[in-house]
C-alpha cells in the first residue's frame, strides 16, 4: 500500500523479482492506494502488477473502505501487506486481520519522532531540530496507532551539522531501500 513516488515499493519489487531475494518466493501480487495518480502506481502498472485505488481520507464510510480492501486482498490472495509510503491509517479490522503480516518502513529510529502527522519531510526538520546525530530506518508491525507496532528492525544513519531535510531524507532513504525487502524476507 503506498501513497507517494513508490521508490520503497521499487526496492521490493527489484529484490524478489530477480533480485537477491529471488530464490524467497515472494510475489508483489497487488498495489493499493489512496490516490488515483501516484508514483507507486505507474511502477506498478510498469510491472504488469494489479493496482486498486481505495479512498481513505476519512470523509469516506468506514465500512466502504474496509469492505473495498477485504474484497480487494482476498481476490489478491494476500498473505502480508507492507506499507511504503501509504500515509492513511489502515482500519482497525484490516489491522487485526493480517496481525502480524502488516508492516511499515519509517524514516526515522522508532519510538522517537513517529507518530500521526510525522511522515515525509516533517520527519527529518524534527529529528534536526532536536539536534540527534544519529537517524535511520525503522521497520515495524502495524497497530491501531501510527508508528507504535512491535519493530522488527532498524538502521542507523549519521545525521551531519551540514544536513537539511533533503540532505538526511535522501541518506535514509538509501537504507530504507535496503532494510525493507531484507525485513519483508525474514518475515
Ligand atoms: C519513505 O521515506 C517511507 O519511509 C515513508 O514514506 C516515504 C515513501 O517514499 N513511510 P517512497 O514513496 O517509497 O519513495
Amino acid at each position: 500500500m503506498a501513497s507517494g513516488g513508490g521508490s520503497n515499493l521499487q526496492s521490493i519489487l527489484d529484490y524478489f523479482d530477480g533480485g537477491p531475494g529471488a530464490a524467497a518466493g515472494v510475489r508483489v501480487a497487488l498495489v493499493m492506494s489512496d490516490r488515483a495518480q501516484c508514483g507507486a502506481l505507474d511502477r506498478a502498472r510498469a510491472r504488469g502488477i494489479e493496482t486498486r485505488v481505495i479512498r481513505n481520507d476519512g470523509t469516506e464510510p468506514e465500512e466502504e473502505v474496509v469492505r473495498a480492501m477485504q474484497n480487494a486482498l482476498d481476490a489478491g490472495d494476500i498473505d502480508l501487506i507492507a506499507l511504503a509510503g501509504y500515509v492513511r491509517l489502515v482500519p482497525a479490522s484490516i489491522v487485526r486481520r493480517y496481525e502480524g503480516a502488516l508492516l511499515n518502513i519509517h524514516p526515522a529510529l522508532l519510538p522517537a519522532f513517529g507518530g500521526q502527522g510525522m511522515y515525509g519531510r516533517r520527519v527529518h526538520e524534527a529529528v534536526l531540530a532536536a539536534g540527534a546525530r544519529v537517524s535511520g530506518a525503522t521497520v515495524h508491525f502495524v497497530d491501531e496507532a501510527y508508528d507504535r507496532g512491535r519493530i522488527i528492525a532498524q538502521w542507523p544513519v549519521p545525521v551531519f551539522e551540514s544536513d537539511s531535510a533533503d540532505t538526511l531524507a535522501g541518506r535514509v532513504l538509501r537504507i530504507e531501500h535496503l532494510l525493507y525487502p531484507a525485513a519483508i524476507e525474514a518475515v
